[in-house]
């Protein structure tokens, strides 16, 4: 599996971002929507997979971000910067995402994130860090 996906990112010619998130915390998934953008259209989804979970579309009031129960209740989508937060990370949510914005003037962007999920650094019981990463690479 762990190949598939290395084989299949490697030809993709998209901007692909890292980012750690910490098991129980909040971490914010970036957009890379330029900040003259006003964004129409934004999809949040994972990427090996092309499962939405997060979704804004221009007219409505508020993001669609109850999409798939993994991420039910924990996710709050920024419709103007477009940016995803994941509150009380979990280990499962060591995936890579991918996000399409489209602004008002129809210009559209795409952009993967691989979000690698560890324990803290230091605990309070000094127990040995636990990492987990679901894409086994690098
Ligand atoms: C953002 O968009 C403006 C207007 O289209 C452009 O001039 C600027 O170079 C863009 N910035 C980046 C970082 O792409
Ligand atoms: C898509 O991937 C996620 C994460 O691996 C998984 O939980 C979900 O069941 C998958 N969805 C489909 C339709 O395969
Ligand atoms: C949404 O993003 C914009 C631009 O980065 C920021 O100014 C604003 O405070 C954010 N809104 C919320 C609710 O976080």
């Amino acid at each position: 599996m762990a190949c598939v996906v290395l084989s299949f990112l490697t030809i993709l010619p998209v901007v692909m971002g890292d980012i750690t998130g910490y098991l129980g915390d909040s971490v914010t998934l970036s957009s890379g929507a330029n900040s003259s953008w006003i964004l129409s259209k934004i999809e949040w989804s994972i990427f090996s997979n092309i499962t939405w979970i997060a979704t804004y579309r221009e007219g409505t009031l508020h993001p669609n971000t109850d999409r798939f129960w993994q991420f039910q209740g924990r996710l709050r989508l920024n419709i103007s910067s477009g940016d995803l937060e994941i509150r009380d990370v979990r280990i499962g949510d060591a995936l890579v995402y991918s996000v399409l914005l489209k602004d008002i003037k129809g210009e559209q962007q795409n952009k993967n994130l691989r979000l690698t999920v560890t324990g803290k650094a230091l605990n309070h019981n000094n127990v040995p860090v636990l990492k987990v990463q679901s894409v086994g690479f690098r």
